[in-house]
């Protein structure tokens, strides 16, 4: 029997809506698990040849065409040209698959469509949240005094943390209200410093709070692709002297493209020099926290006044989940405002916690329920065999590749990710990931040293010895048939 649609609209304790979510539910992963047919990444179909199919679809017809015509419509033209991110032929980005469990999470989210702005709109929802807000405090090493919230990403976290310590550092240093009477006079001289291989969602901020691109000051890196600390103590000292405010120094735990892990602890001995706050961008590694065997390589992280957690690129949960934690919960207060409408002061006092006073957004998303879920069903040793598997397939890769006369690998790797080129030059190394990609087999792009690399992210853990091995014979392969 076809479901007709128009008078189910919304989930309620009736039968004939609760049947119809499990129908659709049930067609829905019928066609998902339908589409898959083999491991490919992708179905290799041209751009233009895709937008024309797509085209075709329509927009928005004057009268709806039912379930089941656009359900085949999906069935047809969407699922087969997606990205299949669990496949072991795909390993350009910081883009993980998503844990089996933590899909069936995400229909919890959908289903319920709580929002996490205020308690009324998400009692258990808040609940578990700022249970898994102080967990994770305490997992990176942070004492009571503690406090974070969930984002939509490495850049919103990232962000966060940029703004609160920016307000405190003109509040404490300057004597100037930001939330109140915005940028102070003195704004042109604020400087953030991090890694010039650090992500751009910095300069992005910077943008956005008002101070533009020139008030994030690129480190240079040593060989290692980790902040030179010599150098970054020549430039922030420099800079002091000459008047201008280092009021951020921002360690990469995890640089986007080699996985490098800026040296934490000699960072935190500087920003204190200068009186400067710290920040670590772990949107990569955090996972190693995970980690018996890896997690010291995250050494001195609780030193930080921010920490910066991605759930969906390690930790394998899917987008968007990501948390950013500061070592003093009054960071948080550049993001509390009142509105008689959501935030009481008379919840508070009789326990109920209304988080937007925590966070850029309002309308929020249930996210740590995926993180609730997955930690909870693996504990912390399921996901210790996720993380090391990520680390060891990149060392085996990394020793393969550095190993063969054919290649150049210019960065150990610390995390999960290894960057490389066939000698040959660019254009080769382009050639070959177009090839690559139109028989499904994605893999990463970069430039290192004005010189165009291949990378490979290895977040799956799916992906065996076995398998790295036909791909570097593969890519020699076609190496050697476009010579
Ligand atoms: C080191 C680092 N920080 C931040 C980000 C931004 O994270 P998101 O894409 O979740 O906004 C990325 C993204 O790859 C990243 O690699």
């Amino acid at each position: 029997m076809p479901i007709t649609l128009d008078d189910k609209t919304v989930l309620s304790s009736r039968d004939d809506d609760k049947g119809a979510l499990r129908e659709l539910i049930s067609d829905t992963l019928d066609a998902i698990l339908d589409s898959i047919e083999d491991d490919s990444a992708f179905s290799g179909i041209d751009p233009y040849h895709l937008r024309d199919e797509v085209r075709s679809l329509g927009f928005l017809p004057e009268e709806g065409k039912g379930w089941e015509d656009t359900m085949e419509s999906v069935r047809k033209t969407i699922l087969p040209n997606m990205l299949r991110t669990w496949s072991p032929s795909y390993m350009p980005h910081l883009h993980s698959p998503a844990l089996l469990e933590s899909i069936a999470a995400e229909l919890i989210i959908a289903a319920f469509n709580d929002s996490m702005d205020s308690w009324d709109q998400s009692p258990a929802a808040t609940e578990i949240e700022e249970s898994m807000i102080h967990g994770l405090c305490s997992l990176f090493g942070y004492d009571e005094g503690a406090d974070g919230t969930f984002t939509s990403g490495g850049s919103q976290s990232n962000m966060s943390a940029a703004i609160a310590h920016r307000d405190r550092y003109i509040a404490e240093r300057l004597g100037w209200d930001v939330k109140k009477k915005g940028l102070p006079p003195e704004a042109a001289r604020l400087r953030m410093y991090t890694s010039a291989i650090a992500h751009f969602s910095f300069q992005k901020s910077a943008h956005i709070m008002g101070m533009g691109y020139d008030s994030v000051v690129p480190l240079p890196i040593d060989s290692n692709a980790r902040i030179d600390i010599g150098k970054a103590e020549e430039i922030i000292g420099r800079d002091a002297e000459e008047g201008y405010l280092p009021f951020l120094i921002i360690a990469t735990a995890g640089t986007t493209d080699f996985g490098s892990i800026d040296d934490i602890s000699s960072l935190r001995r500087i920003a204190d020099r200068y009186g400067a706050y710290l920040h670590v961008d772990a949107a990569y590694g955090s996972g190693a926290i995970m980690s018996g065997r890896y997690r010291d390589r995250l050494g001195g992280i609780s030193a930080a006044d921010s920490i910066t957690i991605d759930f969906h690129k390690m930790f394998l949960l899917p987008i968007s989940c990501s948390a950013v934690l500061v070592k003093e919960r009054k960071a948080l207060d550049c993001f509390l405002i009142h509105a008689d409408y959501l935030n009481r002061e008379e919840d508070e006092e009789d326990g109920y916690i209304n988080l937007v006073g925590k966070s850029m957004q309002t309308t929020r998303r249930f996210d740590a329920l995926k993180v609730y879920i997955s930690f909870r069903a693996r504990g912390r040793r399921g996901y210790a065999k996720i993380i090391d598997r990520a680390i060891e397939n990149a060392a085996y890769l990394y020793q393969r590749i550095a190993s063969d006369e054919a290649f150049i690998a210019p960065v150990r790797p610390e995390l999960s990710s290894v960057v490389f080129a066939l000698k040959g030059g660019d254009d080769l190394n382009k050639r070959i990931r177009r090839i690559l990609l139109s028989k499904g087999i994605v893999i990463g792009q970069t430039v290192y040293q004005s010189q165009v690399m291949l990378k490979f992210t290895l977040l799956n853990p799916a992906l065996t010895y076995e398998h790295i091995d036909t791909l570097i014979a593969t890519i020699k392969e076609m190496a050697a048939s476009l010579e």
